[in-house]
C-alpha cells in the first residue's frame, strides 16, 4: 500500500461500534435485493458479501421503506414479515461479519413528493409532475408512520445489523420534506420554525434510543445544499439559493448531534438538482468536500462524505486532514467491489472506475425500470451467476476490434482460459471511447480506456494493432469463435449539399483529433453528443448555435435525467443558442442554410465551422463474407458495430458472449 492511503485503513468508531476502516459503502436501493415477502434474495445477500470480501468496512443497505399502514407500500415492508426478514438478514450480516464488515440498515418513512401519488407534508407539486401534488399527512399519520421506524429499528438490531441508518434529510425524500422550509408549509406542531420541522427526526431518534438502547449506532444522511433556484429548477452555480444553505444545515447538525445521531453523512442537492444528488460525469470528484467543511466544523460525532468521492488520493487527503472521518462510495462498489482491497494492496490502477453514466444504476432504478447493475461491471447484482470460471475445453477467440465491446470480449473470454487474440485496424485501443473521452469535463471516460488497455495486458492478451480482419484472415487463423467488435462511424447524409466543404466535420472527428476552432460554430445535432461537443466549444470561447430537426434536445437514446438536466444547464450557461425543430438545409462555406422542421422559410446562420453529431450508424458487418467463405467459427456480433446502444449495452453483451463461448 501507499503510505498515504494507510490512513484509510485505520479504524474507526461509530457509537459503539468499531469499523476497521474508512471505507463505506453507500446506501443504495435495490429491488433485486429483495424477494416477493420483503426478506434479503440470494441476490442481495451475494451482492452484499462481494463488497465485504471486497474490503468495506461499513455497508449501508439501500433505503427500506417500513410504512405499511398509512401508505400503500411499493414492495412487502420488513415489519409486513419479520420473522422472514430477521433470518435471511441474520445470514447477511453473518456473512459479511466473516471479513470484518458491519452492516447498517437504512429505513425511510416514504418517498414524499418524489414519486406522484406519495404522501407528504403540504400539497407542494411533485417532482417533475407539476399537475400532481403530494397529499398532506395528518398527525395521526405521522405519528404512525414514527412509530414504524421505531419498530423497525428494533427489527432491525434484533436482525444482526450493527446499526440503522435514517433515510434521510437529502435529496427531498419525505423527512427531508418535512425538514425543508420551502416544501414544508405547516401550521402545526410539524411545520414553521426549523425545530418545528426537525420534529419527527428528533422524535424518531428518541423513540429508537427508548427501545433499542444507548448501544445501537444511529446514522442519518444530510443534503447540506440544496442547489436550487425553485423547486424543479436546479442552480448550476449554487447562487439564488431557495432549498437548504450551508448555514442553516450547519444549525441542523447540532440539533442531530444533540439529539444523539451517532454520524452524518453528507451529500448535496434534492431530485430538482439531481445532477448534484446523483451526479453524472460532468460534476468533478470531491465537488460536495468544501461545503462539508463547516458541518464537520460544527460537530464532534463522525462524519462521511458521499457524492463521488472515488478518487483514493482525496479520499485519504479528507480523512488525513481531519475533514472526515471516513468515504461513502456507492457507484464506485457497483463498478468496482474490490476498491478498498485495490488501495491495500497498492493495485490502485486495478480499480475499474464508475464513469458517472448513471445507466446501469439510478438510470435504471428510476427511469427505464430494468434490473439495477453497473454499465461497466456486468456481474454486478448477477454475482452468484457469473463466478469466475475455466472452460474444460478452451477455445481459440478472435476479438475483431479494440473497442470497448472488444476489449470486454476479450478480457472477458481470457479470464476463462481461451485462447484469445485481438486485433484492431487502427494503431490503438479505445474505439469510440476515444471521442468520449476527449472532453476535459469527462475524465472518467478515459479512466475506463485505460482500465481495458491495462487488463489486457495484465492478462496478456496478443494484440495486433494496425491490422484490418479481412474474412480471408479468419479463415487462415481457424478459430472456433470470432466476435466482431467493429464499431459504428459518423452518419454523413451524402444528399445534403455541402457536406464536403473545409469548413465541415463530424463531432467525433473534432473530438478525436482535438481540433482547435474559434468563431462561431454550428453543431448540427442536439442529441448527447452534439450537446457536449456543443458545450466543450462553448467553454473554449466559442460562440455555438447547436440545431436540431426535433423538437426537444437531448431526446434520442437514453439519457439519464441527471445528465439531462446537467447538460441542458450547461448549455445555458456557456451561452449555447439551442434551435430545435430547425432542420439543416444545406451547408455553404461560410454557414448553414436551416428551415423550419415543419416547413417554411428558410433562413442562414453564419458559421466558420459545422459539426455533424446526427448520430453514428454500424460499420459494414464481416459476417456475411465469413459464411460466403464456409467459416466453422462461431461468430458473434457485439457492440455498436451490431446495433446502435451506449456503454452498458457494448459492455454488458461481450461480457455475456464471450462468458458462454
Ligand atoms: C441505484 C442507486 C440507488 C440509491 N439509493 C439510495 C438509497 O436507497 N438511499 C440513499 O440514502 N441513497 C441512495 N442513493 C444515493 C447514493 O447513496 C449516493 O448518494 C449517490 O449515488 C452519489 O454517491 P456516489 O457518487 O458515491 O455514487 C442511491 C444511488 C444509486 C446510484
Ligand atoms: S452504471 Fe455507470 S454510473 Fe452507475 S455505477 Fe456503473 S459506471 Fe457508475
Amino acid at each position: 500500500m501507499k503510505k498515504e492511503h494507510e490512513i484509510l485503513f485505520t479504524p474507526f468508531k461509530i457509537g459503539s461500534v468499531e469499523l476497521k476502516n474508512r471505507y463505506v459503502m453507500g446506501p443504495m436501493g435495490v429491488p433485486a435485493a429483495y424477494d416477493s415477502t420483503g426478506a434479503l434474495s440470494d441476490t442481495g445477500i451475494d451482492y452484499w458479501v462481494e463488497r465485504a470480501k471486497g474490503g468495506f468496512g461499513m455497508m449501508y443497505t439501500g433505503v427500506m421503506l417500513v410504512d405499511y399502514k398509512v401508505e400503500t407500500p411499493m414492495g412487502p415492508t420488513p415489519l409486513q414479515n419479520p420473522m422472514g426478514f430477521r433470518s435471511r438478514a441474520l445470514l447477511l450480516n453473518e456473512r459479511c461479519d466473516a471479513y470484518g464488515a458491519k452492516i447498517f440498515a437504512e429505513i425511510g418513512m416514504g418517498m414524499g413528493r418524489n414519486y406522484p401519488g406519495g404522501m407528504a407534508p403540504s400539497d407542494v407539486e411533485v417532482f417533475n409532475f407539476p399537475q400532481f401534488k403530494g397529499i398532506p399527512l395528518t398527525v395521526d399519520q405521522i405519528h404512525i408512520k414514527r412509530d414504524e421506524m421505531i419498530e423497525a429499528a428494533a427489527l432491525m438490531q434484533q436482525s444482526g445489523f450493527a446499526g440503522v441508518d435514517i433515510h434521510t434529510i437529502h435529496w427531498g425524500y419525505l423527512i427531508d420534506e418535512f425538514v425543508l422550509a420551502i416544501t414544508n408549509h405547516r401550521e402545526d406542531e410539524y411545520g414553521g420554525s426549523l425545530e418545528n420541522r426537525m420534529r419527527i427526526v428528533k422524535e424518531i431518534i428518541e423513540g429508537i434510543r427508548q427501545t433499542c438502547g444507548p448501544n445501537f449506532p444511529v446514522t442519518i444522511g444530510l443534503g447540506v445544499k440544496s442547489f436550487i433556484k425553485a423547486l424543479n429548477k436546479a442552480s448550476l452555480t449554487g447562487e439564488e439559493e431557495a432549498g437548504r444553505t450551508v448555514e442553516e444545515s450547519v444549525k441542523i447538525v447540532k440539533m442531530l448531534e444533540e439529539m444523539g445521531f451517532d454520524a452524518i453523512m453528507t451529500d448535496t442537492g434534492t431530485y430538482d438538482s439531481f445532477y448534484y444528488a446523483c451526479p453524472p460525469i460532468y460534476m468533478p470528484k470531491g465537488h460536495g468536500i468544501d461545503l462539508y467543511g463547516p458541518i464537520k466544523d460544527a460537530v464532534n460525532i463522525p462524519v462521511l462524505f458521499r457524492s463521488k468521492m472515488g478518487d483514493h488520493d482525496m479520499c485519504a487527503a479528507v480523512v488525513r486532514e481531519g475533514k472526515a472521518d471516513a468515504v461513502v462510495l456507492a457507484r464506485p462498489s457497483l463498478a468496482d467491489p474490490y476498491l478498498p482491497q485495490k488501495v491495500e494492496t497498492g493495485k490502485i490502477e486495478k480499480i475499474r472506475p464508475c464513469i458517472g453514466c448513471n445507466i446501469g444504476c439510478i438510470g435504471a432504478l428510476g427511469e427505464t425500470g430494468a434490473p439495477v447493475s453497473c454499465a461497466v461491471n456486468p456481474r454486478t447484482l448477477r454475482e452468484r451467476e457469473t463466478l469466475p470460471k475455466k472452460a474444460l475445453c478452451p477455445k481459440k477467440v478472435m476479438v475483431v476490434g479494440g473497442g470497448i465491446a472488444g476489449m470486454e470480449a476479450a478480457c472477458t473470454a481470457k479470464r476463462c482460459g481461451h485462447d484469445v487474440e485481438l486485433y484492431e485496424k487502427s494503431e490503438v485501443l479505445g474505439g469510440e471511447m476515444i471521442p468520449a473521452g476527449a472532453h476535459d469535463f469527462k475524465p472518467e471516460m478515459n479512466q475506463l480506456t485505460e482500465w481495458y488497455r491495462g487488463e489486457i495486458r495484465d492478462l496478456e492478451v496478443p494484440v495486433h494493432l494496425g491490422c484490418e480482419v479481412t474474412a480471408d484472415l479468419v479463415v487462415q487463423k481457424a478459430p472456433d469463435a470470432v466476435s466482431l467488435a467493429l464499431g459504428a462511424s459518423p452518419v454523413v447524409p451524402k444528399s445534403l449539399k455541402g457536406t464536403d466543404l473545409p469548413n465541415v466535420m463530424t463531432g467525433v472527428d473534432a473530438l478525436t483529433n482535438h481540433a482547435k476552432l474559434a468563431g462561431h460554430v454550428v453543431v448540427v445535432g442536439a442529441g448527447q453528443v452534439g450537446a457536449e461537443t456543443a458545450v466543450d466549444y462553448a467553454r473554449q470561447g466559442c460562440k455555438v448555435t447547436m440545431i436540431d430537426a426535433l423538437p426537444g434536445i437531448l431526446s434520442t437514446g437514453f439519457v439519464p435525467c441527471q445528465h439531462k438536466m446537467m447538460l441542458t444547464d450547461m448549455l445555458e450557461h456557456y451561452g449555447v443558442e439551442v434551435r430545435t425543430s430547425t432542420k439543416l438545409a444545406e451547408i455553404q462555406a461560410d454557414g448553414v442554410v436551416v428551415e423550419p422542421a415543419e416547413g417554411g422559410a428558410q433562413e442562414k446562420i453564419p458559421a466558420d465551422h459545422v459539426l455533424l453529431c446526427i448520430g453514428l450508424k454500424p460499420n459494414a458487418s464481416l459476417r456475411p463474407a465469413l459464411v460466403e467463405r464456409g467459416c466453422d467459427a462461431a461468430i458473434y456480433e457485439i457492440g455498436s458495430g451490431r446495433k446502435n446502444g451506449n456503454v452498458l449495452n457494448a459492455v454488458h453483451e461481450a461480457f455475456e458472449v464471450a462468458y458462454s463461448l
